[in-house]
């Protein structure tokens, strides 16, 4: 089976990560690190605190983002407080607040011919009349793959002094357009938290690590998420090697986006789907709701696996994940036998 439904990277890790799993030393699977006897949570919180210019206590870790995610959403949201999230998002963002008994208020997204966007000045609104606990937002946003600029998260800052901002950057560095200096917002604005995993870019999936950037609001969030008994050995390791290689991400990044463009150029050329443009390394694509069962048997009878949306306003939508080129290749022509099929049956997808 050909998966591309998680939004996982399929070029892979760096070389030097796999090296680091060949070569793995033994002896470091019976001890525990002794960083935290020199006041630092870790050599990756360190690593990191030095890269971004942040202090190493606004960095936490965490077994990826989901586990960040559910550790604020738990530490700052209380039955019947309410959490701000996009209209359409990453379903887990409901899940955690309903843990908490807390309640969710979504705000809209805009979404013209081949684009979803942020509307800062709805959000702005929206963040006065709700008066959230917790606002968050997703950039790029899953599965509509738009981002958040740094001047339009500042505006958004500057407007909710009484809510907690989160930025869930999960899909950073696909886009060419960098959020390299967002972590420093932390230092103006202490109401910000950043959680960054190495589950995507990174392709760290099955390592389960990722990281967040908060400022001083987070004070309870920053001695909850510490473990004095530090954190797994073997994903900090291959974590540390993968910030070594930023060249090799940047060049994976860029077969990502011209990955992209393949798919929105077949798309483009059918006028019964829309290719949303997109940040990360997935697409969303609107298709005629009478294809949404066929293609689901096709795909299936042809091996691959892609997102399908059955309910609320993305029904009729799929959720691709950009494989490796050749797996794009073998998916493309699988679209293209299905596509062109219907349109010989003069089905109703001729639009
Ligand atoms: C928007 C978003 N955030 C966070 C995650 C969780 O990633 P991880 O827990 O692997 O870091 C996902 C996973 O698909 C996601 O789509």
């Amino acid at each position: 089976m050909l998966y591309l439904d998680r939004n996982e990277n399929l070029f892979g890790a760096a070389p030097e990560c796999v090296d680091i799993l060949h070569n793995a030393d033994a002896a470091m699977l019976g001890t525990y690190s002794r960083d935290f006897l020199r006041g630092v949570k870790s050599t990756l919180s360190e690593t990191l605190a030095q890269q971004l210019e942040i202090p190493e206590r606004n960095i936490l870790l965490s077994y990826g983002s989901e586990d960040m995610l559910k550790q604020t959403v738990h530490c700052y949201l209380s039955a019947g407080e309410t959490m701000m999230i996009p209209q359409y998002s990453w379903w887990y963002y409901k899940s955690v607040a309903d843990e908490c008994g807390g309640t969710v208020a979504e705000y809209p997204l805009q979404c013209d011919q081949q684009s979803f966007s942020y509307d800062v000045k709805k959000i702005v609104s929206a963040i006065r009349s709700v008066k959230p606990q917790l606002l968050l937002i997703a950039s790029p946003n899953n599965p509509t793959g738009n981002s958040l600029s740094l001047d339009e998260l500042k505006i958004i800052l500057n407007e909710s002094p009484g809510a907690r901002v989160v930025v869930d950057e999960a899909y950073f560095g696909f886009s060419n357009e960098s959020s390299e200096l967002l972590p420093q917002l932390t230092r103006q604005f202490p109401h910000l938290a950043i959680l960054r995993t190495f589950s995507k870019l990174y392709a760290l999936a099955g390592m389960r690590i990722g990281y967040a950037c908060v400022g001083e609001q987070y004070e309870k969030l920053i001695t909850y998420s510490a473990r004095y008994l530090g954190y797994n050995t073997l994903s900090e390791q291959l974590a540390l090697a993968a910030l070594r290689n930023k060249e090799y991400y940047k060049h994976v990044g860029s077969l990502i986006a011209e990955e992209r463009s393949r798919y929105y150029e077949f798309f483009d050329a059918l006028d019964s789907c829309t290719a949303y443009r997109s940040n990360a390394n997935f697409i969303l694509v609107k298709i005629p709701s009478e294809a949404m069962v066929p293609l689901g048997e096709h795909l299936q009878s042809a091996g691959i696996a892609v997102k399908f949306y059955s309910t609320g306003m993305l029904a009729s939508h799929i959720r691709i994940t950009i494989g490796t080129t050749a797996e794009n290749s073998q998916l493309l022509q699988v679209l293209q036998t299905f596509f062109t099929r219907q349109l010989i049956t003069d089905s109703p997808l001729r639009r």
